[in-house]
């Protein structure tokens, strides 16, 4: 990363978290935390971009907020809060909305994949979720965002309408934000079919490990991942695409290269390298399960760590929207006292 000033990212709180959001986007957030100013929204505006129960939805907005908090986000240091909370989301949403031009959303593969067959019912919001992503980002003038490589996507997008808003209001409005995209572990595949991402979408549990996971449900599901046929193990994403993704997550989990979980497991068979796989994704996963688990013990501080972050985020947001607000031309009181 080079000179970060200000870092944003999110999860939509849809579900359970699993082990691609933690080690794709998560975990990589722990670490810029000494870097840079953070902010670590919990995505509840694109959460209803697809059908939904709003009393689940707030519950998740919390327990998502537990999970951030045990997988390492240090509330002191990060502002945590809910989307929704901050009107400037949806407000420079709207603005970017009429600066970007049908054909760059058009490109969006991620509607494609969402929307399916039935495009027709998709919702207005599915199709222009990708601007409201970049409101996010360009309404606290974040520099660095740390994502999944499936974000990708979105992130040029947002670069391509900072830059357009930056011409057409002939001032830099906002600063081209990058995408931060770990090499190893941002694409994280289903344990089922190592050529498909592990998603909240599949419809087979057995396909990814949420991090509410019990030790044994752990051990059930990389025990009964799928595996190959071939001698050892070995990293090749073409010819053994399942074995790749164990041998990354073990490398991941264990915070080593890929070379070098190959130097130490290669010569294992498939059996022997999944115990100890499940294993090192025990050990490393019980303490966050068990830190969550406490959180949610005490929803008080939770929603105080929330109540927080909103203040921290509102006095960015609000500044930024005041200023967009007169360069649009948009009318004010506090302007309007000046004529
Ligand atoms: P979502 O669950 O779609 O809100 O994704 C939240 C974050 O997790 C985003 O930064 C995604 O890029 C990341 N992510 C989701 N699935 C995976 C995966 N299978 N591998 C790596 N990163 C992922
Ligand atoms: N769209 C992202 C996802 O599904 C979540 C998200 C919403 C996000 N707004 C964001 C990520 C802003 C980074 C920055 O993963």
């Amino acid at each position: 990363m080079t000179n970060p000033s200000r870092i944003l990212s999110g999860i939509q709180p849809t579900g359970n978290i699993h082990l691609g959001n933690y080690l794709g986007a998560i975990r990589n957030w722990v670490g810029m935390q000494n870097e840079a100013e953070c902010l670590f929204m919990l995505a509840d505006m694109h959460a209803i971009t697809l059908p939904y129960v709003p009393a689940e939805l707030r519950a998740c907005v919390r327990s998502t907020a537990a999970y951030y908090i045990a997988c390492g986000i240090d509330p002191d240091k990060s502002a945590i809060f809910p989307q929704s909370a901050i009107a400037g989301h949806a407000e420079l949403s709207w603005i970017l909305t009429c600066h970007t031009p049908l054909g760059w959303l058009n490109r969006m593969t991620q509607f494609k994949e969402k929307a399916g067959k039935h495009k027709d019912n998709a919702s207005l919001g599915l199709y222009s979720y990708p601007v409201l992503m970049a409101a996010d980002i360009l309404l606290y003038r974040a520099t660095h965002v740390p994502v999944g490589e499936d974000q990708k996507q979105h992130l040029e997008l947002a670069r391509d309408i900072a830059g357009a808003m930056n011409r057409f209001y002939e001032q830099e409005l906002f600063p081209l934000p990058e995408p931060v995209i770990m090499k190893q572990a941002a694409r994280i595949m289903s344990l089922r079919d190592g050529t498909k991402k592990m998603s909240k979408s599949d419809e087979s549990e057995q396909s990814r490990i949420h991090l509410s996971d019990s030790n044994d449900a752990i051990a059930t599901k990389i025990r009964k991942a799928k595996s190959d046929m071939l001698e050892g193990i070995s990293y090749d994403l073409a010819a053994r695409p399942e074995a790749s993704n164990l041998l990354s997550i073990y490398a991941t989990i264990q915070g080593i290269s890929i070379d070098e979980a190959q130097a130490t497991c290669g010569a294992l068979n498939f059996s022997s390298f999944k115990e100890r796989l499940a294993e090192a994704l025990i050990a490393h996963l019980t303490p966050i399960r068990e830190k969550y688990h406490l959180l949610m013990n005490n929803p008080a501080y939770l929603d105080g760590i929330m109540h927080d972050g909103i203040s921290k985020a509102r006095i960015i947001a609000d500044d930024h929207m005041r200023h967009i607000k007169e360069v649009a031309g948009f009318y004010s009181a506090s302007h309007d006292r000046k004529w």
